[in-house]
């Protein structure tokens, strides 16, 4: 049978291997508490289910793929709102299918993998859909590693000219999945300057923004020039709402264009009734506050005990996530392996790009009945 050598030559993705692990532990009956795939286990506010019912009508066409107009705007006054980011929500912003699959298109629609802009630059350990969006789009992928001692930003002064002149896309996660780091205002200023000179698209994956601890996140809008950027941010994290996928994406009107442009050859936008309980969603605030307070009563809890253990963790500015350094000599996935034979799964960092070798990635997603069970576990395991 035909199959694309791209997708022949694919590792199983990260999180499948994760669940196939658990699935293994679970087999012997061990109770497994599951850190390892970053899905709220939050429930979606009431107000915002009850909107997705009352947009439920007798009949439900194609949702065209630029989406309805009240869901733009209301993205575009959460932008104001929270970035004091002016967005024209007739040509500035599109909603997505949360985010992931904008992601891994995004390279079909902006790479010329056989003339000169065939590079998509991303950061290693990082969310694996950047690379894997630039392979199926014969894009040339080069990895950036993010290492603690720059503050897990990429090392710009690593690019050689040849390299900066054959950029297409280059993508940037901030706050990062899975290093908790959070980037400043003027990384993303140095960095769309350098796409302006050198002509390639700033994208900005801002899927976690909403999960901060002390002081909101910049975001990649709040820059006075938004010409060659793009920024993807979704409901999943923010309103704990990934089953609904819904997202969007924002930023320079060309490249807006562009997905108008392309998105209806590959699909629609999300179901109407989503995105009504999207504009929902996007209007309030006070749900938002009540999660942020959920994962810092949970990252505080493991904060204190590794602290106690003697387990430094390395990164959690913001994020659902710790990443955490493993014992020396351990390595990555020895580390995991040890805590699931207890029952606590976490990601070992090396699943997450070669540069995550030596940590491990725990997501606060389980109950707090449950982290108090793991801590209890963890206590006696560390
Ligand atoms: C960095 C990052 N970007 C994007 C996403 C996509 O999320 P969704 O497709 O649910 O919007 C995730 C999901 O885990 C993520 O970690």
């Amino acid at each position: 049978m035909p199959l694309s050598p791209i997708l022949e030559r694919q590792t199983t993705y990260p999180f499948v291997r994760l669940a196939e692990a658990r699935a293994r532990v679970e087999g012997r009956g061990v109770r497994v508490i599951d850190f390892g795939t970053g899905d709220p286990r939050e429930p979606t506010d009431p107000l915002i289910r009850q909107a997705l019912v009352d947009g439920l009508r007798d009949r439900m066409g194609y949702p065209a793929a630029v989406g309805l107009p009240e869901l733009r705007e209301a993205i575009a006054a959460w932008a104001s709102r929270r970035f004091g980011a002016e967005l024209d929500p007739a040509t500035e912003v599109i909603p997505t299918l949360g985010s992931k699959e904008a992601i891994f298109s995004f390279a079909l629609a902006t790479v010329d993998s056989t003339g000169t802009r065939d590079t998509v630059v991303f950061t290693d350990p990082g969310y694996p859909v950047y690379e894997r969006g630039a392979l199926f789009a014969h894009a040339h992928p080069v990895a950036l590693p993010l290492r603690e001692e720059n503050g897990f930003l990429p090392d710009l002064d690593s690019i050689d000219d040849e390299t900066w002149s054959r950029i297409a896309v280059f993508w940037v996660n901030y706050p990062n999945n899975p290093t908790g780091a959070v980037a400043p205002l003027s990384f993303y200023e140095s960095l769309a300057a350098l796409a302006r000179e050198h002509g390639f698209v700033l994208a900005s994956d801002e899927a976690y923004t909403e999960l901060w601890f002390d002081r909101p996140p910049a975001s990649a809008l709040q820059l006075d020039d938004r010409r060659n950027l793009v920024v993807f941010n979704t409901l999943s994290k923010r309103s704990s709402m990934t089953g609904y996928r819904s997202g969007f994406a924002a930023g320079d009107p060309g490249l807006v264009g562009a997905l108008k442009a392309f998105r209806p050859t590959v699909g629609t936008a999300p179901q109407e009734f989503v995105q009504r309980a999207a504009a929902v969603a996007w209007g309030d605030e006070e749900h938002v506050e009540r999660t942020r307070e959920v994962y810092r009563r949970r990252r505080s809890l493991f904060l204190s005990l590794f602290d106690r253990k003697g387990l430094r963790v390395a990164g959690s500015e913001a994020t659902m996530y710790l990443w955490l350094e493993v014992p020396e000599a351990e390595g990555s996935e020895a580390f995991a392996e040890r805590l699931l034979e207890h029952g606590v799964l976490v990601a070992p960092g090396s699943y997450l790009g070669a540069a995550g070798e030596g940590y491990a990635r725990m997501a606060l997603v389980p109950t707090d009945e449950e982290c108090t069970a793991a801590a209890e576990i963890l206590e006696a395991v560390l």
